[in-house]
């Protein structure tokens, strides 16, 4: 696996596999990696010849008093993940590689980045569309794989590439989850072993509203409720939002007709766990 930090560089390797005719998969990760990660790379390998990982914590999505001087780190780790995957590329920029002296363009988000995480972390669309616009740009993959458990994240960067007329395919892999429900996240590592038993309430809450729906429920403000109402037993979450609403608008629904998109940010401890499903009735 060849390890490139240059700009340049990076856009010199992608030119040349581009004229051979081959065709690259991009998987953008901030890094500290898990099988969630590694799943998004082995659809990389189905969907391109060649797979890039970009590892890259993007000081431009995280807000003043968020967490990206502790953001979990480990290269070391994440380079033996790689390898053993067999990705062709890792990209590793530096933070002035990515953002030079005089920067001040930025990709702004549209609606989509105001509901949901939106609310709570003003500006942290505008700076993963900007950093993704960038990656697009340099690494130049035909495709690009992002996880489903960052929903929204993946609606905004379908919309952008429609948008600026990115010549990308956008997928969305589903979320890969521990053997009791909880979303796969570099941010877990954050929990201690209380929290980490608490943090079950997000899988339990969502099934909980699984099962409303098939049983019949259909009006949004009860199941939605119902879901706080689980995760509220827990005292060691504290709820930040529960929204059902359209999976494409991203806005909130009065009832569950066809397909809903239930998701939820929940903090516990020091982490802030995300996660969301589909509801189908
Ligand atoms: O989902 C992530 O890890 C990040 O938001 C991304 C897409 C790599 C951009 O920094």
């Amino acid at each position: 696996m060849k390890v490139i930090e240059k700009v340049s560089e990076m856009q010199k390797w992608s030119e040349a596999e581009r004229c051979a005719g081959r065709r690259i998969a991009l998987v953008p990760t901030m890094g500290f990696l898990h099988e969630g990660h590694l799943s998004l790379v082995r659809e990389g390998k189905k969907s391109g010849d060649r797979v890039v990982v970009s590892l890259f914590v993007n000081p431009a999505q995280f807000a003043p008093g968020e967490d990206y001087g502790s953001y979990p780190r480990d290269l070391e780790r994440d380079r033996l993940l790689l390898e053993r995957e067999r990705v062709d590329v890792l990209f590793h920029p530096p933070a002035e590689a990515m953002y030079p002296n005089g920067h001040q363009t930025h990709v702004e988000a549209g609606p989509l980045g105001r509901f949901l995480c939106g609310l709570s972390r003003p500006g942290h669309f505008r700076g993963v569309t900007t950093v993704v616009a960038k990656l697009f740009n340099i690494v130049r993959p035909h495709v690009a794989i992002f996880g489903l458990k960052d929903y929204q994240q993946f609606q905004i960067v379908r919309r952008m590439v429609a948008d600026l007329h990115f010549d990308i395919e956008i997928i969305g892999h589903p979320i890969v989850r521990e053997k009791d429900g909880l979303a796969m996240s570099s941010r877990n590592a954050y929990l201690d072993g209380r929290e980490r038993g608490a943090a079950r309430c997000l899988h339990r809450s969502l099934k909980k509203a699984a099962l409303l729906v098939r049983q019949g429920e259909r009006e949004a403000a009860r199941i939605v409720s119902a879901v706080k109402e689980e995760i509220e037993r827990e005292p060691l979450a504290r709820v930040e939002y529960v929204s059902l609403c359209d999976p494409c608008s991203l806005e909130e629904l009065e009832a569950v007709d066809g397909e809903a998109l239930l998701a939820l940010a929940v903090r516990i401890g020091k982490a802030r766990l995300i996660d969301n499903t589909l509801l189908k009735a």
